[in-house]
Formats: C-alpha cells, structure tokens, sequence
C-alpha cells in the first residue's frame, strides 16, 4: 500500500514531541518533512526542540523554521504548560544536526512542487501554512487535506472562547478554514478526552525504549504542569489525534459542518463557531471530530511507541 505523505507542522510541546514519535516509524506514513512555529514556546525554543526530538528519534527528515510570528496579533506563548524550554523534561544529547536551509515556507512549496496529494498535519498555531496558501496559492492542487489539532465546538482552553492554537493567529485560522481545501479539525471536544490517566503512564512504563523513555518523561513533567493549572488528575494528549486519525480512521467520528474564525478582537477572539446543527445554512467548510474511541486511541499510542527500538 502506498505511504500517505505528510508534512508535520508543529510547535513542540510536550504533545507535538509524542505527535512526532507516532509518526516517526509509522509504515503507512511518509513524513517530507517537519516545520516548526512559534506557540508553545518562542520560534527558538520550538524549533530546537524539534530539531532535538528528529535526532533522538533518528528521523531522516528536514527541519525547517516559520516566521516565529503571527500574521497580526501579538505572540503569545504556554510555558506555564510546556516550561521555560518548551519541552522541559527531557535531557537531549549535544545537537549534531542542522535546520534545513530554506524556511518554513518555502521548504512546504518546494515539497508540493515534487509530490501529489499531501496531507499537511498543523498541531501548533497555523501560520505557515497561511502565509503557504496566500504566497502560493497553486500548491493547493496538491493537498490531499489539512488534519489540524485545534478549535472547539465547546468552550476554550486559554480563554473562554478559544483554543490555543487558533487564539494564537485567528487570522491565519481565517485563511485556512476558508481555503476551499478539506479541513479536518481535531479539536477540545474530543482531545479533552484523551487523559494521560495514572492508568495509561503505568501501561506505556511497560515500553522499554527510546520512546517508552521519553513519552513518560515528558507527561510526567505536561500531567504535573496541567494539575497545577486545569486541576486535571492526566493531562489532555490534544497533538497526536491528528496522527491518530490518519493511522486508524475508526477511533475518530467526524460531521461536516461550517466553521467560522471569530477574528473580531472581542472577548470572542479566536473562536471556533462550529455550526453543528446547521442553524445558518452556511457552506460546510470542516470535517469536525465529534466523538472519539479513547480505548483505541491509547491503543495506537502504545503500538506506535513499540514501533521504536531500544
Ligand atoms: O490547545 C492545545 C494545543 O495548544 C496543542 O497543540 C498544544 O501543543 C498547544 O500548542
Ligand atoms: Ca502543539
């Protein structure tokens, strides 16, 4: 079966790190390549922590850095969740490995230049890929979809409204809702659901690998954090649902509906108005997840870890 081509593109972040891992050894997924945005952390700190995990894991794959800035609103960050590095938690080994020459930007048009039907899979704030869309707007013919971790049909997660990664640049949000491309939105609904529970660090402590080292180092430091924050007794894995649903299509159920970007500025910023029950009759933009199979979601999770050697 041929491979589905992917570009990753991410601002890691504890759940962008284990996005990346599942990825990484998965046979049915070709990755071209990785980009990086500011959003968790600054452009530095995401981008040196994705370099860092592509070597860990040994990824043959280029790495190459965003704008590190929102098209219009001002940059913010989630060290509360994610730390001063970023990616706290993990001692990564001296960096031997460089960034890819071109940026973001151009890396992503010059793969879609060379390859058919790419699934672009964004898991931090979707600048790159707007400014992607708008400088080249002909590489559309070769996305096959976007598989986004983001939004929410309920209520946010870093404002009542909004979810981090599109209250991080609603207007590059605006612009990929509004592509006319496929849109997948994996968003709080159901990543909300997906807790890293004393339950499932206890099944994946069983994984005696690289991977099983560093997904348990890292949710021991993202569960601490989130307690200290939401309360939560096991953090929300919101990135790797992206992954998740291109590796097994039976754990997420998605309805068609439009979405609309609250890009007003109010207290509203950054919302996304999924009109699941059709009340306005607008075009439907996006494919929503709305439901989850959480057993078969830490299934995929530990399947992909032991994809790793020791
Ligand atoms: O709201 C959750 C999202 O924001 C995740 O992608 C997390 O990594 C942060 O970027
Ligand atoms: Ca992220």
């Amino acid at each position: 079966m041929d491979k589905r081509k992917i570009i990753l593109d991410c601002d890691p972040g504890h759940d962008d790190a284990i996005a990346i891992m599942l990825a990484g050894r998965a046979s049915s997924l070709e990755i071209l390549g990785i980009c990086v945005e500011a959003g968790n952390q600054t452009l530095e700190k995401t981008g040196n922590n994705t370099i860092n995990l592509v070597q860990y894991l040994d990824l043959d794959v280029p790495v190459a850095l965003g704008s590190g800035k929102p098209l219009k609103r001002a940059p913010m960050t989630c060290a509360a969740i994610h730390g001063e590095t970023g990616l706290d938690g993990f001692p990564f080994s001296p960096l031997k490995i460089k960034y890819h020459q071109q940026n973001a930007v151009e890396l992503m048009k010059s793969l879609l230049d060379k390859n058919e039907d790419v699934t672009l899979v964004p898991t931090g704030p979707l600048t790159n890929i707007a400014e992607l869309l708008v400088k080249y707007p002909e590489v559309k013919k070769n996305i096959k979809s976007i598989v986004l971790m983001g939004g929410s049909i309920g209520y946010g997660n870093v404002s009542p409204a909004a979810e981090f990664n599109i209250l991080c640049d609603p207007e590059a949000a605006d612009i990929v809702f509004n592509s006319g491309l496929d849109v997948y939105m994996l968003g709080l609904d159901v990543t909300r659901k997906a807790l890293v529970l004393p339950n499932v660090m206890k099944r994946m402590s069983k994984i005696h690998n690289k991977a099983g080292e560093l997904f348990i180092r890292l949710m021991k430091v993202f569960n601490e954090n989130q307690l200290k924050i939401f309360g939560h007794s096991g953090a929300p894995l919101h990135d790797p649902a992206t992954i998740i649903s291109l590796l097994n299509p039976k754990v997420f159920t998605f309805k068609k509906m439009n979405v609309v970007i609250d890009v007003t500025g109010g207290p509203s910023y950054g919302r996304t108005n999924c009109d699941q029950f059709d009340y306005l009759h607008q075009p439907h933009n996006a494919y929503v997840a709305v439901d989850i199979n959480v057993k078969e979601y830490w299934n995929e999770v530990e399947k992909g870890l032991k994809r790793y050697s020791k």
